[in-house]
């Protein structure tokens, strides 16, 4: 980061010692203003709840321009990755900085490839939970559980455990997330195949049983590709400042990334996919298009604490990116499948339009999110509403990974710890019990 020529001078009304603080430029983006001495110098914190105006490090990794509804990899615009890359590509990107040569390329993917199997252990942990239980509530259990495996990858301060870890986990998570959605439909767990693709095999554990062949659809695997590139990785969101949080605490990487599977499952984050088609399922069951003006009517009421799911976003205050890719998308995988009329897809426009259109929403800037779309492309490929979450947690692994990796190998880095501001009661007896 470049120290800014400008600096800011922070003064306070009541005469005490004013004080310089300097600036910093990134390449793109807002400066900072590095506050690190503030406490040490004047005695008093910032306050940022919820993060608005806070940088919480440096990174090289990804960049949101939200007015302009950019995402950028590594500099690359996703609109070019999604089209001229796949998942493991821009995996490679994501964690090394660079695309990978054909060679390298080939490579990763081999080394991911050997590295799909989970220990024969871990079915016996899907075994504790209820047939019913939530798909992220087992992915919770079973990534934090590949700590208890890999004890030789364990020490985030080791370069080659980050690295066999980081394998391991992009290698393992689509069959931790298979193996969670066949247990709750009571068929035998599918095992890897080294001869199909990152996707595809990820569709055969889905989708195949034991009794046939399964043959992936080339249509829906690249389709499945290009949603796992588009939920890659998004700067400091809430479950990658959780890992890196987490991290930072020198916990091992499984424990770290398994904390952000947990954050992301919020209805506010990644939960929001599934929580949008619900929504949409709703609106269907209340009588579809006819009835969306009535609903948008309920969410501009703030006392009825409706939302519309997939709209909004604390960084793009346009279109996301992700969400037109995601459309294209919907629309090739509905025709392969001869679902170009489903309801709900005609639904998710229809509400997309008249959103763009209404005051409330321009107002705020609300747009789709990559969430939007992506629970009904995923309900058309066949993966069940409870899972989309699990599927954006594959997906974003990397993306974590990378972020946590890139803090480790900052020499500055230190153990996150906030301060608060205290507003609760100032020091006081305890009265013995008699007298209270
Ligand atoms: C993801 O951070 C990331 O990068 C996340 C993510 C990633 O890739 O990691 O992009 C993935 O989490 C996408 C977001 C998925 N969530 C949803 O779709 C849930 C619905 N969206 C909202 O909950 C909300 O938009 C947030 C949480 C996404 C953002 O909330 P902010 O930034 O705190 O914005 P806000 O709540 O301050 O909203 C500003 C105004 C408020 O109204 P006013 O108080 O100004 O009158 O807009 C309103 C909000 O009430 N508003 C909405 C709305 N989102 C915001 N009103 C109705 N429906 C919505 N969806």
């Amino acid at each position: 980061m470049t120290p800014s020529d400008v600096k800011a001078t922070l003064s306070f009304s009541d005469g005490s010692p004013s004080m310089d603080l300097p600036l910093y430029k990134g390449t793109v983006g807002p400066d900072v203003i590095d506050i690190r001495k503030l406490y040490g110098q004047t005695g008093k914190f910032t306050y940022d709840p919820g993060f608005l105006s806070t940088a919480s490090c440096n990174s090289t990794i990804t960049y949101i321009d939200g007015d302009k509804g950019e995402l950028l990899y590594r500099g690359y615009p996703i609109e070019q990755l999604a089209v001229n890359c796949d998942y493991l590509e821009t995996c490679y990107l994501l964690l090394y900085g660079e695309l990978p040569t054909p060679t390298q390329k080939a490579d990763f993917e081999d080394r991911v490839t050997n590295h799909t199997m989970v220990n024969e252990q871990m079915q016996f942990f899907l075994r504790g939970f209820r047939r019913d239980a939530h798909p992220m509530a087992v992915l919770t259990g079973l990534v934090g559980a590949m700590s208890a495996f890999y004890h030789d990858s364990t020490d985030i301060n080791n370069p080659e455990h980050r690295e066999i870890a980081a394998i391991r986990l992009i290698a393992k998570m689509p069959t931790l997330v298979a193996m969670a959605y066949k247990y709750t439909v009571g068929q035998p767990y599918i095992y890897p195949k080294n001869d199909l693709s990152y996707s595809g095999n990820f569709l055969r554990m889905m989708f195949a049983t034991p009794c046939e062949e399964y043959k992936v659809n080339p249509v829906i695997e690249r389709a499945l590709d290009r949603i796992f590139i588009l939920h890659a990785d998004h700067e400091q969101n809430a479950s990658t400042s959780t890992v890196r949080l987490c991290g930072s605490s020198g916990t091992n990487p499984f424990a770290a990334i398994a904390a952000g599977v947990a954050c992301l499952w919020g209805p506010s984050h990644g939960g929001a996919n599934e929580a949008c088609l619900n929504m949409l399922g709703d609106i269907q069951k209340m009588g579809g298009v006819a009835k969306v003006g009535e609903f948008m009517n309920q969410v501009k009421d703030k006392s009825s604490g409706v939302k519309l799911m997939g709209f909004g976003h604390r960084v793009y205050k346009n279109y996301d990116p992700r969400a037109k890719l995601m459309r294209e998308t919907c629309h090739e995988v509905l025709n392969e499948l001869g679902l170009q009329n489903d309801p709900l897809f005609k639904l998710a426009m229809e509400l997309e339009k008249i959103a763009l259109e209404d005051e409330y929403f321009v107002a705020r800037k609300l747009y789709p999110n990559v969430d939007f779309y992506s629970g009904i492309v995923q309900r058309a490929i066949g993966i069940p509403v409870p899972l989309f979450t699990a599927i954006f947690a594959l997906a974003r692994t990397v993306g974590w990974i990378a972020q946590l990796n890139e803090m480790i190998g900052d020499p500055e880095y230190k153990i996150g710890r906030p301060r608060q501001l205290f507003v609760g009661a100032a020091a006081r007896d305890v009265k013995p019990l008699s007298q209270r």
